[in-house]
């Protein structure tokens, strides 16, 4: 059982994750060795709980006992008595790999190790420990405080205790567990970014309104967001690496032209950064040609990449959407949807 774990990472997603383990009653060491990301990572757990605590849904008491759990710090040696340590840094191999060596010789004997990648080799990131057996995907959605879904990726070393463990918490904390195989990307980024790059790519060759296509998006299918606000709540310097991986791994279907480049050479990063492809929030727009065509392409896209995630045996089927729906807050999964709108054979 898990009582104690470390978050290593307090950007958006480490502080969202520390977050979520705290109000489970997970007491959080969270380690960053830049003292300034600590102070943003507390006021992002203290922003996520007042807003909360506005709503309702939180009484003051656990708002405080949740930023009681977690001590921030710079130091490695408070992970002597952690359970589990789980890494939230850039989605850079060689940064992980380093992360890893480092978590591995602070951690105690038999502690789990998780890493956070949204779709780098775990089997690599095991490579570099002295407890193969003990490392594990985790990968949470963002944002992780709200987002029910963890994909739980097993490494080829990974042992089935710690499948289980893993399993454990994710259930413990609320979420929902789904077990993936592992390849680049994993299974809800590869449907996903799949889906985004089509958008991007198509609607730059049409011309079309980033606001209508979004509008089309999610008037025309059962994502909650569309595509350009999601790339932007995402962050587009972590979507340029993941994109970047699942292009070399797959070839050109993972191809963005540009899209997300060019708007990272600019500064501009997303909401994180206060502007992606939108400047702020999304305007309004109604839906327009133009923005139907680019979400026939997004989820016609989706759609393809669920089937060959199944047909390679990624998930079961029924993972899949429930992935989806968990992990991207889609209305039903994408195998679901198809089936639902693609005409059955015969008739
Ligand atoms: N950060 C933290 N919490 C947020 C948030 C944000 N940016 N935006 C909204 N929330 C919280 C709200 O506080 C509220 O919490 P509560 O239920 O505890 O009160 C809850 O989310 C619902 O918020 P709202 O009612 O204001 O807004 P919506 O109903 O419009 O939901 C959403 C917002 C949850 C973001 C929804 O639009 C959604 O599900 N979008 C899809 C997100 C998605 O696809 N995520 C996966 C991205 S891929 C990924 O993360 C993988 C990685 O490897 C890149």
């Amino acid at each position: 059982m898990i009582r104690r774990m470390a978050v290593l990472g307090a950007g958006v997603m480490g502080s969202e994750i520390a977050q979520t383990a705290a109000a489970g009653g997970v007491e959080v060491v969270l380690l960053d060795s830049d003292p300034a990301a600590l102070e943003r990572g507390l006021a992002h757990v203290a922003k996520i709980c007042e807003r909360r605590v506005q709503r309702g849904r939180m009484s003051s008491e656990d708002a405080q006992a949740i930023l009681a759990r977690i001590s921030p710090t710079v130091d490695a040696a408070e992970l002597a008595d952690c359970d589990l340590a789980i890494e939230a840094v850039p989605e850079i191999l060689d940064v992980k790999r380093e992360v890893f060596r480092r978590l591995d010789s602070a951690l105690p004997a038999g502690a789990l190790l998780a890493s956070n990648t949204s779709g780098l080799s775990i089997s690599a990131l095991a490579a570099e420990t002295s407890r193969p057996d003990l490392v594990v995907g985790l990968h949470f959605f963002n944002p992780a405080s709200v987002m029910k879904l963890v994909e739980v990726i097993r490494g080829e070393t990974t042992s089935e205790a710690t499948m289980v463990a893993a399993e454990e918490l994710a259930r413990g904390l609320g979420k929902v567990p789904v077990r993936v195989r592992e390849c680049p990307g994993f299974l809800v980024n590869r449907i996903l970014v799949r889906a985004l790059v089509e958008a991007y790519r198509h609607a730059a060759e049409l011309g079309a309104g980033l606001a209508a296509a979004d509008r089309a998006v999610v008037e025309g299918g059962p994502a909650p967001m569309g595509a350009f606000a999601l790339g932007d709540l995402i962050g587009l310097d972590t979507l340029g690496h993941i994109q970047r991986d699942l292009e070399e791994a797959y070839g050109e279907r993972f191809g963005d032209g540009g899209e997300i480049g060019r708007r990272v050479d600019a500064g501009r990063l997303g909401k994180k950064s206060g502007a992606g492809f939108y400047d702020g929030d999304a305007p309004e727009a109604d839906a327009d040609a133009a923005g139907r065509e680019v979400a026939a392409r997004y989820y016609a896209s989706a759609l393809d990449e669920a089937r060959r995630c199944v047909e390679e045996g990624i998930a079961a089927p029924a993972d899949v959407d429930v992935a989806m729906r968990h992990g991207c807050g889609w209305e039903t999964g994408p195998l679901e949807w198809g089936r639902s709108t693609e005409p059955s054979p015969g008739g």
